[in-house]
């Protein structure tokens, strides 16, 4: 099967030019001028002219069909993906939930094959997640790279925090593995704290879910775990969302000193809205951690990623409906479940809010929303650029139309978009898999199970 891309203009990190794309039984076999000269016979062609060709997105963080205690994400592997797809996302590394205490690293990685093998429509792979440290984790986390699980997670908050001696022996046995250990920051005992305080006094409205999480008790523990990653003889250390400015200064001077491997990943909600949110009458639909932030806080992210101190933007996919789950926390933030869809927002969202506002170039999209995580997540040169040789997952976008973003127009489980009524300088006309248009014109046009897993590599250099 043949599938030409012509006269698109085909976007990588370093370069935007126009050319064609062939893609041959799922892979790109060549990319030039004319092509259809040469190739005259592909089984389909797409005229792309005067559109974006870039590879398909990659969401690095994504939490399908999660079981947090007290509730269950609404999207599963199907509905989730569909969404993922529809907005230009074509492979997703999902942050795995926690199993029963005690149990190994495997068991969740069955649980996860068992939600998703049947069910995904894109690439997918799995982050692990450690939820106590002795020998025989540390032991596993070997296996599961063979298993294809080259990153693991760490929390420093939640039921399963794991604690500074366990994080430092997870990151001294990740480095040996050449593996990606990813860090949810937060300081669990300031954060229970300010909740406990600011819950006796009655204040329990969806702001003081962020006044109790403030950007220090974040940014603490960035510093804390970026010291560990130190110790630890510079191990990989992937921050994920972070939030706010103090938490990148920390890492701005972690590298000004001279500390390698170190990744940070925000998310689009972290740049696009504020922690003024959570005083709307639907204040309970921002409910996640980190919280939002606020306009300063914003601008030094759009700063980051510009100048590569961030280097990957992704979701922390997580939604719960604002009719039901949500509505646990309407009285008191605590009970709320944490997290928020924003899956099929990503792509666009950074187009259109980034791209087309002069925030990033093109390039920088491609390079934080595709290449990055790929190569980051060992999945480049496979995944994340459109080269000869690459997986034929591609993105058409269309710069000159204009849309505003509903909830109508998405795809998911959810009956939110946190984005409702943003104005979009930009549309997704096309997205493809391995050759194959998965969405088209917003209609999905993929297949259950059609997602493959991915066996990850290690992480063998810098960017
Ligand atoms: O509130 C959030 N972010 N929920 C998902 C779990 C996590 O912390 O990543
Ligand atoms: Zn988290
Ligand atoms: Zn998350």
């Amino acid at each position: 099967m043949k599938t030409l891309v012509k006269n698109g203009m085909i976007v990588s990190p370093e370069d935007t030019y126009e050319a064609d794309v062939l893609i041959e039984d799922g892979v790109i076999e060549c990319i030039g001028k004319n092509l259809e000269a040469k190739f005259g016979d592909a089984d389909k062609v797409i005229d792309a002219k005067g559109k974006y060709v870039l590879p398909g997105g990659i969401d690095v963080h994504t939490h399908m069909d999660i079981d947090v205690g007290i509730a269950r994400a609404v999207d599963d592997f199907y509905t989730g993906t569909v969404a993922a797809a529809c907005g230009g996302t074509t492979t997703i590394v999902d942050h795995m939930g926690f199993g029963p205490a005690g149990c190994p690293l495997h068991h969740q990685l069955d649980v996860y094959h068992g939600l998703a093998d049947d069910k995904a429509v894109i690439d997918y792979g799995f982050h692990g997640v450690v939820q106590h440290v002795d020998e025989s984790i540390l032991n596993e986390l070997e296996t599961m790279m063979d298993d294809g699980v080259q990153s693991t997670k760490v929390y420093m908050t939640y039921g399963y925090k794991i604690d500074d001696d366990g994080i430092l022996e997870v990151l001294k046995k990740m480095k040996e593995l050449h593996g990606i250990t990813a860090f949810h920051c937060e300081n669990h005992y300031v954060v229970e704290h300010l909740k406990k305080e600011y819950g006796d006094a009655g204040k329990t409205a969806p702001i003081y879910h962020a006044k109790s999480r403030p950007n220090l008790a974040e940014a603490e523990a960035v510093r804390r775990v970026l010291y560990l990653a130190k110790l630890a003889g510079d191990a990989p250390v992937y921050i994920v969302h972070l939030s706010c400015k103090e938490s990148l200064e920390a890492v701005e001077e972690a590298r000004r000193n001279g500390q390698k491997n170190i990744f940070v990943e925000t998310c689009t909600q972290y740049l696009t809205l504020t922690e003024d949110r959570y005083k709307y009458p639907d204040g309970v639909k921002y409910i996640m951690s980190p919280p939002l932030r606020t306009q300063q806080d914003l601008d030094a992210l759009w700063k980051g990623l510009e100048v590569g101190e961030i280097q990957i933007v992704a979701t922390d996919h997580c939604p719960f409906n604002y009719a039901k789950e949500k509505q646990d926390g309407k009285d008191d933030f605590r009970k709320c479940p944490n997290g928020a869809p924003g899956v099929e927002e990503r792509m666009i969202l950074l187009f259109s809010e980034g791209v087309m506002k002069n925030k990033i170039s093109i390039n920088k999209l491609v390079e934080v929303a595709c290449t990055n995580p790929a190569k980051v997540y060992g999945m480049y040169p496979k995944k994340g650029i459109i080269e000869p040789g690459a997986d034929g997952d591609l993105v058409i976008i269309d710069a000159d139309a204009k849309q505003t973003l509903t909830h109508k127009m998405m795809h998911g489980a959810v009956d939110y978009t946190s984005y409702e009524g943003t104005d979009l300088h930009g549309k997704i006309d096309l997205v493809m898999q391995r050759g194959n248009i998965i969405a088209e014109n917003n209609e999905f046009k993929g297949n259950r199970g059609d997602g493959k897993y991915l066996y990850r590599k290690p992480f063998l250099g810098d960017l």
